[in-house]
């Protein structure tokens, strides 16, 4: 780092003292940031809230890549301004809106797999003396993806933007949005650090159970530039290639204790931004399960399956009973919107400033006002007995009480086909779930997040606070996220069972 940038880190800081209430909307203003994975669930109500709440950012510089043959910004315009999660600002800039948005958004066409992340030198050479931010938030966030392609859209791509980062004069804070899961199947109470170059799941959870492991030399080393060459060398062999990655992906990830690929190079990208920052102020939001918003810019939206939605609508089918899992087991969840407003807490507490103690955020809700198993199946019964799918002769179709099976092979047999059942199970595992339902895997994320919460000056709580406290799950679920899914999610997928004025049902708390 450059003494001038250090004086200038330590003024910011000194000025602010680290209690000082949080103004994010003063932050905000006249910035310049770019983003990443705006086209993504998060992206979109993270750059939506920006632009409402901020009129007076200065720039949002969005990377995108050419996708499905749409041009970047053809991609920003179908996909993030026209849809529905953009009506409230829309209906609030009236005829302005195109104007507004043409104003403050530039389109950047590239990927962070490619070199220089695929931007032209004419368009970096425009960008780089402007940004003030950078809110790295592109992932690839498939669980069976190939070793290779996870490796470089979540490891090397992340390394990839803290290169470009330097190159940035005036930057002064990388934000990563990482994944609560990079902690695995560690339980009990998980602190707020950032892993250590070469440091593994496996080593972690072996200290915590069995320390003679390490002594042993059981443990593997993990090195991050032995793993790119193993994924490379292996692209280039095999005749079953893309099987063959996938599974050299989930063995790897298995060999140092991470559920999947996707959390292992996630992980690994993590490592390398920590090591590799030099002089720019990084910050890590990691959030658990991620469901629709809460409340803003309106309650229920939500774009793809989340977590568990994947066995609500064949329950609602009347395809099987329940799924295996614990009636006291916590389901970590956090709506989207409560994620957003973490992240913009985050950036407006560590811009600028040296690197801090506490720059790890979990946003979740576990060890707060935790969601249990049995909780969620009585807000799928509940929502399915209020708004029933019907079936092929326009009949409602009727639900029994969700069950927690604590035996995987009763739920088996409770499944009326077994390609469900096997597709549930294959879910279940991927999801990283224990495999036998005995052990309540309980986590108790630490609470960084929930101290810089308070530190939100009082005027910006309502627009930006995100106390889980008050949420109601089982209401929320039933009520809010399931109709979201339905409106949002299954309509769209135009699935069978769905009723046209169910698919309408209203969300509310
Ligand atoms: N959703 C959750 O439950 C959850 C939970 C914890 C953490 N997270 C983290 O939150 C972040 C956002 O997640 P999300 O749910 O919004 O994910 P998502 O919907 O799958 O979106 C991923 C985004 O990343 C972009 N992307 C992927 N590979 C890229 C590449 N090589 N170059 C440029 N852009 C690329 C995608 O662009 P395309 O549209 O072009 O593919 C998309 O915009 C991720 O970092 C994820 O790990 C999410």
């Amino acid at each position: 780092m450059s003494s001038l940038s250090y004086r200038a880190a330590s003024e910011v800081s000194a000025e602010r003292g680290n209690d000082t209430p949080l103004e994010i909307r003063k932050f905000l203003k006249d910035k310049s940031i770019l983003i990443t994975g705006a086209t993504g669930f998060l992206g979109k109500i993270l750059v939506e809230k920006i632009l409402r709440v901020q009129p007076d950012i200065k720039q949002l510089y969005l990377l995108v890549q050419p996708r499905g043959g749409l041009s970047p910004e053809q991609r920003v315009q179908s996909q993030i301004l026209d849809i529905e999660l953009f009506e409230v600002l829309r209906s609030k800039l009236g005829k302005e809106f195109e104007q507004f948005t043409k104003k403050k958004i530039t389109v950047v066409g590239g990927n962070v797999r490619l070199p220089d992340l695929g931007i032209s030198s004419g368009q970096a050479g425009a960008i780089t003396p402007d940004l003030d931010c950078i809110m790295h938030l592109a992932a690839n966030t498939r669980f069976d993806e190939r070793f290779d392609v996870s490796l470089r859209d979540n490891t090397l791509g992340s390394a990839s933007m803290m290169e470009f980062a330097k190159t940035c004069p005036k930057l002064k804070l990388f934000l990563h949005v990482s994944t609560a899961y990079v902690n695995a199947h560690k339980k009990g109470s998980i602190i707020e650090k950032p892993f250590k170059m070469g440091q593994t799941m496996a080593e972690i959870l072996a200290r915590e159970t069995d320390e003679s492991r390490l002594s042993d030399g059981e443990i593997p080393r993990l090195d991050i530039n032995f793993e790119k060459e193993l994924a490379e060398n292996a692209r280039d062999s095999g005749y079953n290639i893309d099987k063959e990655m996938v599974e050299l992906g989930r063995r790897r990830a298995k060999l140092f204790g991470w559920q999947n690929v996707y959390t292992f190079t996630k992980a690994m990208g993590g490592m390398l931004l920590f090591e590799n920052r030099g002089h720019i102020p990084l910050a890590i939001v990691r959030p658990s399960s991620v469901l629709c918003s809460y409340k803003e810019p309106f309650p229920g939206w939500v774009e793809g399956f989340k977590l568990y939605d994947p066995i609500a609508y064949p329950f609602g089918l009347g395809q099987f009973p329940g799924f295996p899992m614990l009636e006291n087991s916590v389901l970590d969840m956090v709506p989207v919107d409560m994620v957003v407003n973490t992240i913009l807490a985050v950036v407006t507490k560590h811009y600028g400033r040296e690197q801090q103690d506490t720059f790890v955020y979990h946003s979740s809700s576990g060890s707060m006002n935790p969601l249990f198993g049995k909780d969620y199946g009585e807000a799928v019964y509940k929502h399915f007995k209020a708004y029933p799918m019907m079936d092929n002769n326009g009949n409602d179709i009727l639900v029994e009480r969700f069950r927690c099976f604590e035996d995987a092979d009763e739920f088996k047999r409770s499944v009326r086909s077994r390609l469900l059942s096997a597709a549930l199970v294959r879910l279940r595992s991927s999801k990283g779930s224990n495999s036998d339902t005995d052990k309540v895997r309980q986590q108790e994320y630490a609470k960084n997040a929930e101290n810089l919460r308070r530190q939100i000056c009082q005027d910006e709580q309502e627009t930006f606070g995100y106390s889980v406290y008050g949420v109601d799950w089982i209401n929320f679920l039933a009520e809010v996220h399931l109709p979201g899914l339905r409106r949002h999610v299954l309509k769209k997928h135009r699935i069978q069972g769905l009723k046209q004025e169910h698919s309408q049902t209203p969300s509310r708390l």
